[in-house]
């Protein structure tokens, strides 16, 4: 069977990681994202991709874009709900009402209401699959990041609920918890915070490390294999699971 992958903001990042790794194994992939941009780039790279603009924060766009993915795919049998942003980074009492419901919008509202209109098809599906990707904050507290890591932790709760009502259509749904992910970014704020204390950037990464027990970034194409394997096959037991992937974190 060659699996409809439908994955949200896969222009860049892990997201992007994911697409390459299902049109890898063969699978027909269709990507959406707000980077019109990042996206012609992708699809330049993986033959036969397709495309939408989204903004997952709009659901007149969800709408369009889950319709419009079934129908270039002839159906889904994978859902990959990736699109989350990082939100505000301040105490509780300094978060705004409109930045806590911007986070809580993308984050937790666009993945119910992907995988809402997506399920019709899923049921259609001989082995549909739900994938979302919360984050280590989905099961620490992480201060002065409340409105991030409660709408990731809610990701856990809608997940086991999906896998409950949803294993009766053969269709399994699993939560995927990255913790602090290798790439340009990580590497900027490394750079910068060893500018301000003097130390190297090699002595800051590991002081960074230092809450987990393998003393390495996560590399995203570990998490896309893992997103892979949990919606393949071998995966058809596994439902209902959450599966931190951060070289054992212990806090954040
Ligand atoms: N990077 C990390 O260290 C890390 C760690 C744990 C969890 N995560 C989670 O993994 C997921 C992907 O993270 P990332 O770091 O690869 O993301 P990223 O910030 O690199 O962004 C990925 C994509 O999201 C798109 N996007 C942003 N807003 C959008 C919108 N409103 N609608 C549609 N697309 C939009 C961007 O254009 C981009 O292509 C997120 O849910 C994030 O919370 C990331």
């Amino acid at each position: 069977m060659v699996q409809r992958v439908f994955i949200t903001a896969g222009a860049s990042g892990i997201g992007r990681e994911i697409a390459r790794a299902f049109a890898a194994q063969g699978a027909n992939v269709f990507v959406c994202d707000i980077d019109a941009s990042g996206l012609d780039n992708l699809a330049a790279e993986i033959p036969g991709l397709a495309t939408q603009v989204c903004d997952v924060s709009k659901l007149a766009d969800i709408e369009k874009t889950v319709a419009f993915a079934a129908d270039t795919l002839g159906g889904i049998d994978v859902v990959v709900n990736n699109a989350g942003i990082a939100g505000p980074t301040a105490p509780v009492e300094e978060v705004t009402p409109e930045q806590w419901d911007k986070v809580i919008q993308i984050n937790l509202s666009a993945t119910f209401h992907v995988t809402r209109l997506a399920i019709p098809y899923l049921k259609k599906s001989s082995a549909g699959a739900i994938v979302t990707i919360s984050s280590a904050a989905g099961r620490f507290g992480y201060a002065n990041r409340s409105a991030y890591s409660s709408s990731k932790w809610a990701l856990v709760g809608f997940t086991k609920t999906l896998a409950i009502e949803l294993g009766q259509y053969g269709i399994r749904a699993n939560v995927i918890l990255p913790g602090t992910v290798e790439g340009e970014r990580i590497q900027k704020v490394f750079e910068g915070r060893a500018q301000i204390s003097g130390q190297t950037v090699e002595e800051v990464k590991l002081a960074s490390l230092a809450n987990q027990s393998i003393k390495q970034l996560i590399d995203p194409r570990d998490i896309a294999a893992l997103a892979v394997f949990l919606a393949s096959d071998h995966g058809k037991s596994i439902s209902g699971q959450m599966l931190p992937i951060d070289g054992d974190m212990h806090q954040l």
